[in-house]
């Protein structure tokens, strides 16, 4: 049995990703905002031991509460997974909503992940979940894109830094998944190509799998997710930016 933290579990893939973990007769502490949503979430997981903890992991007193945590529970796994987005041109959404996203998406997850591997043994794991979004491009959601590519590449570089300390670092990048997300990024989910979408269930899987495995530095889960990427290198990146707005939320847009 491990100690597993996730964080943005009381809902879409954070709570797809507990629940198989859960059933793998782990232990699993979920992190959120809301308690509702926390407690109905705990109540849905198999198994027992299960934690809940509140917090905004966008404001610096939360992050700093959940460090201490992890100093004193000592996580076997540590899944970076909260995350939220927002759809528009980059001035047409308050600027204090970006920064908000930036605490969240990049500080939150970079303190956490420092005080996690500061503390972190041989065997233990690091999962950032990042987007497809940051390994290409998306007029419309410039800020939300660009903190998932610092997620990739921080994570990859963290990859190679702890492989020889046996400590496991991963950035997962799904794709576009079923989940409240993009409503609460502005934006609809049937905006994006059918054959693209997940289920978070889906990603939850191949999430695990790759903790499972333990070998790449980055996943991108689905196959058409993995095409684009493939398919993209060959490609200018002129032509990236202007195929990707194509099916961004500013396409009807000169
Ligand atoms: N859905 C997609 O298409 C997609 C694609 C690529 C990558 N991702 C990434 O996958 C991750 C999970 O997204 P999702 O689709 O599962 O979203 P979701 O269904 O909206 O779930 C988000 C979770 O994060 C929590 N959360 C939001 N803001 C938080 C904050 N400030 N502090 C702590 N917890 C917070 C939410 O609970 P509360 O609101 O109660 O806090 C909820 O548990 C994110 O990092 C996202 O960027 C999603």
């Amino acid at each position: 049995m491990k100690k597993i933290l996730i964080t943005g579990a009381s809902d879409g893939i954070g709570l797809a990703v507990a629940r198989i973990l859960a059933s793998k007769d782990n232990q699993i502490t979920l992190v959120a905002r809301r308690k509702d949503k926390l407690e109905k979430a705990l109540n849905q997981l198999p198994g027992e031991g299960h934690h809940l903890i509140e917090a905004d992991l966008s404001k610096k007193d939360s992050v700093d509460a959940l460090k201490e945590k992890i100093e004193t529970e000592k996580y076997d796994v540590f899944i970076n997974n909260a995350g939220v987005g927002m759809y528009g041109r980059f001035t047409d959404m308050p600027l204090h909503d970006q920064v908000s996203m930036m605490n969240l998406n990049i500080t939150a997850l970079t303190v956490l992940s420092y005080f996690y591997l500061s503390n972190s043994k041989k065997g233990d794991a690091l999962v950032n979940v990042a987007s497809n979004l940051g390994n290409t491009s998306y007029p419309g959601a410039a800020t939300y894109a660009a903190t998932k590519a610092f997620v990739i590449n921080f994570s990859e570089n963290l990859w190679w830094e702890y492989k020889s300390k046996g400590v496991y670092v991963v950035g997962v990048c799904p794709g576009a998944t079923y989940t409240a997300f993009h409503e609460v990024a502005g934006g609809d989910k049937d905006s994006f190509p059918k054959f693209v979408m997940q289920t978070p269930e889906q990603v939850a899987q191949e999430l695990v799998k790759a903790l499972e495995r333990r070998s790449k530095p980055k996943v991108v889960t689905g196959t058409m997710n993995r095409f684009m990427v493939f398919f993209q290198k060959m490609m200018s990146r002129k032509m990236v930016v202007n195929m990707m707005a194509g099916f961004g939320p500013l396409k009807d847009e000169k």
